[in-house]
């Protein structure tokens, strides 16, 4: 069979990738993920999912235990010396020195990469800064950082370079919205400019806003994965209804098998129909019933909808 060329396959691929820790923790249980070049692929989980753990393997910080991580194409960690400088990562809890201002450890940063030209480092420093909203505090010592500085700094170490792949884990932890809304910028600005991002997030809303891809984590185990579109429209929307007379829209609806119902205001919702013609009939019934309805349609499902599906309302930590 030909080789494929390193150029058209994923940016991250795994096959059974499996890590269980020395306590006998298995912490990420025969993981298959396919993150496609160009995208904003999102890796959602609880605490204690995995998502950690993935991204040490995949950038070669700890061995698995069994299975595979291709990264841009070459096998991890066998390929890390030349995979590694196209790859920008922000790993939990980035190492910084205290006793530098966030300007020197990222001339130090730069300093360490050898493909980096000493001539050039300032304008890198300064961009990198820049691009992260840090180039007030640049002059502060690290130990003095807030939380979100040190994140802010440890993304701008890994935004030096332009990179082929970036992969960030909870880039906004410590954030306030305000931080929050600029790394979005920043991701979709990277995104456009042709680089792959994969970012870990407990966060719904946040991968909802940024992410063309996503895959979901609990307990080590893949759930699902594939674009946000997909997984959104893989739940079924909700019946919605708005009539100031809720009570007997309830009791007509629940009369025609629509499960689920709940009255918010003046807004009954409920599970759709599995056949869109029971639509048309559930709104005569309504009608039918002296039911006033001011409104009748579908809501579209959004990606907690189908989180729901899948976790069963939220999902617990590991333990
Ligand atoms: N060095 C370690 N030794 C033993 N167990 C570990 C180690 N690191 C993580 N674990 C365990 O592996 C599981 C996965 O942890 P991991 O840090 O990968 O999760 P995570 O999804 O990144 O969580 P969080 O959202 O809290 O960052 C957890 O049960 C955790 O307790
Ligand atoms: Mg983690």
């Amino acid at each position: 069979m030909e080789e494929l060329s390193a150029a058209g396959e994923p940016a991250i691929a795994t096959h059974a990738l499996t890590k269980r820790y020395r306590g006998g923790q298995l912490a990420v249980d025969r993981l298959d993920l396919v993150v496609p070049r160009g995208s904003v692929f999102g890796f959602l989980g609880p605490n204690g999912s995995g998502k950690t753990t993935t991204i040490r393997m995949l950038m070669g910080l700890i061995e698995p235990t069994s299975g595979t991580a291709r990264v841009l194409g070459e096998e991890m960690p066998r390929a890390g010396r030349r995979v590694l400088p196209r790859v920008g990562a922000l790993i939990e809890g980035p190492a910084l020195y205290g006793f530098l201002t966030g300007r020197d450890n990222l001339v130090r940063f730069d300093a360490a990469d050898p493909t980096a030209d000493p001539r050039t480092r300032k304008a890198r420093v300064d961009a990198a800064l820049d691009r992260v909203g840090l180039v007030a505090a640049a002059g502060k010592k690290a130990r003095a950082y807030s939380l979100g500085m040190k994140q802010r700094l440890g993304l701008a170490a890994a935004l030096l370079q332009p990179r082929e792949l970036l992969v960030l884990d909870e880039p906004t932890n410590g954030l306030d919205p305000q931080g929050m809304r600029e790394i979005r910028t920043l991701v979709r600005g990277l995104a456009s400019e042709g680089t792959t991002v994969f970012l870990s997030s407990h966060l719904l809303d946040e991968i909802e806003q940024v992410c063309t891809h996503v895959a979901v984590m609990a307990q080590g185990r893949l759930l699902t994965q594939g674009t946000v579109a997909e997984l959104a429209s893989s739940a079924r929307g909700r019946l919605a209804v708005t009539t100031p007379d809720t009570a007997e829209a309830v009791r007509v609806l629940k009369e025609h098998g629509v499960n689920d119902l709940t009255v918010d205001d003046d807004r009954v919702t409920g599970e759709l129909p599995v056949v869109a013609r029971e639509l048309a009939d559930l709104n005569a019934a309504l009608v039918r019933a002296g039911v006033r309805v001011r409104s009748f349609g579908t809501e579209r499902a959004s990606l907690e909808d189908a989180f729901v599906a899948l976790t069963g309302e939220g999902f617990d930590v590991a333990g």
